[in-house]
């Protein structure tokens, strides 16, 4: 499959807030404009075949913290969520920290096997529903 990681652009809006539609938390419309407007915030696309098949945005300062990665349904479990991830960090060049539910397996799946290791728990770090964060960090 070709697939390319560029960074997130206008006319990528509409596309990333329909993979956002059935995702718990994800982005409106609105809060994917208002990224474009904040130069502390980067964010790139993963396009397969012309089409925007993923989105990861940083918050980006000494290091990027990973604020979403999110693959549409149809191109799930299809490399790339680990394609996106690996890319972008080569593109940031900076340590990567993140917080992740302690029940997303496939997230934490994810960043397991692209060498993030755990440093530690929040306890009830999340609502709705309630639950901890685990914190995850990628040194260079
Ligand atoms: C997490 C997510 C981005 C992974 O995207 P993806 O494109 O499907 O991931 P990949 O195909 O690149 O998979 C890479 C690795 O992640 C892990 N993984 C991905 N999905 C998994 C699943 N459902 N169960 C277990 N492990 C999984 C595996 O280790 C996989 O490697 P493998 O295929 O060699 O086993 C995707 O599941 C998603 O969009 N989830 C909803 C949004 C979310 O929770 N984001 C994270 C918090 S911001």
């Amino acid at each position: 499959m070709l697939q390319k990681v560029r960074p997130f652009e206008a006319g990528d809006v509409e596309a990333v807030a329909r993979i956002f539609e059935n995702v718990p938390d994800g982005w409106s419309k609105a809060a994917l404009e208002d990224s474009l407007a904040n130069n502390s915030i980067k964010s790139f696309v993963l396009e397969a075949q012309g089409d925007a098949a993923a989105f990861a945005s940083y918050l980006v300062a000494d290091d990027a913290e990973l604020v979403f990665i999110v693959t549409a349904e149809n191109h799930k479990r299809k490399g790339c969520g680990g394609m996106l991830l690996g890319k972008t960090l080569e593109i940031l060049g900076l340590p990567c920290v993140l917080e992740v539910r302690e029940s997303n397996t496939p997230a934490i799946k994810l960043y397991e096997k692209l060498g993030f290791k755990l440093l530690g728990t929040r306890r009830n770090f999340y609502s709705n529903p309630r639950e901890s964060a685990l914190i995850y960090k990628l040194d260079l």
